[in-house]
């Protein structure tokens, strides 16, 4: 069930039935010569909506929350960025809002790696809220890699053993060709495979980077490399947001 598809009765009777919410969260920046601007919360969109439609799961996916922390992807065009204050401020307020409705347990299903240390500082800033009034907060919050699901990077290594790198990576790029083959790109990679080193500002970043790729061989993603991790993903995702929705209450 997709919130934004919704109405807010059927909210409210979800509500009534669930206290879950799963909110794909990611980054819109360049992805290489053929990864999509929109893949950090593509991904993630793509494994959650895809657990909404399984009828054994009684999943809620809110809408996704696509623009995170890409400053040094700002010298490619296209990249959009917040700055980390603004997206603790904006994660705040969507979490108060979802919390106000009686959410209890928030998931975020994150799609860029540099969005964590970010999300962590948000999720601290928000339980503060609650501790320095020595009140409990209500709600709980999670936050999981989608590549970090139960087996998800194992079947990637098995998928992608060399060049799979850090940026612009063929698991990542894969599953979005499965799910958009219309959008599929063809590039010629020179080299093959991407150089790696450190992440600092935009300029720096496209001198390092030329073409946007770190330590990535993309060529090696195809649409059905993809449909296997997301089949993978979801199965995952199912699982442990249950789990989650189990947990013993917020007192
Ligand atoms: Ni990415």
């Amino acid at each position: 069930m997709l919130l934004q598809l919704s109405t807010w009765q059927e909210i409210e009777d979800y509500l009534k039935r669930s206290r879950t919410v799963v909110v794909p969260i990611g980054s819109n920046e360049q992805h290489g010569p053929t990864g999509l601007l929109g893949t950090d919360f593509l991904c993630p969109e793509i494994i959650a909506h895809e657990a909404s439609r399984r009828p054994e799961a009684d999943l809620l996916v809110a809408p996704t929350f696509a623009v995170g922390m890409a400053q040094h992807h700002l010298g490619f065009p296209g990249s959009i960025s917040l700055r980390p204050t603004t997206f603790i401020a904006a994660l705040t307020d969507w979490t108060r809002s979802l919390a106000g409705h009686g959410f209890e347990r928030i998931y975020f299903l994150n799609g860029h790696g540099g969005n964590v240390a970010t999300i962590e500082a948000a999720f601290s800033e928000i339980y503060a809220e609650a501790s320095f009034d020595r009140r409990h907060a209500g709600f709980a919050l999670k936050l999981r890699n989608w590549w970090d699901l139960k087996g998800v990077m194992p079947l990637a290594n098995r998928l992608f053993p060399t060049g799979h790198g850090s940026h612009a990576t063929p698991s990542e790029i894969a599953v979005t060709q499965w799910a958009y083959p219309d959008s599929i790109k063809a590039a010629n990679y020179a080299p093959q495979v991407a150089p790696t080193g450190p992440i600092r500002e935009a300029l720096d970043f496209r001198a390092r980077y030329p073409d946007g790729r770190m330590g990535s061989d993309p060529g090696q993603a195809t649409p059905e490399k993809g449909g296997e991790l997301v089949a993978l993903a979801v199965r995952e995702l199912i699982a442990e947001v249950e789990a989650f929705g189990r947990e013993a209450g917020p007192g």
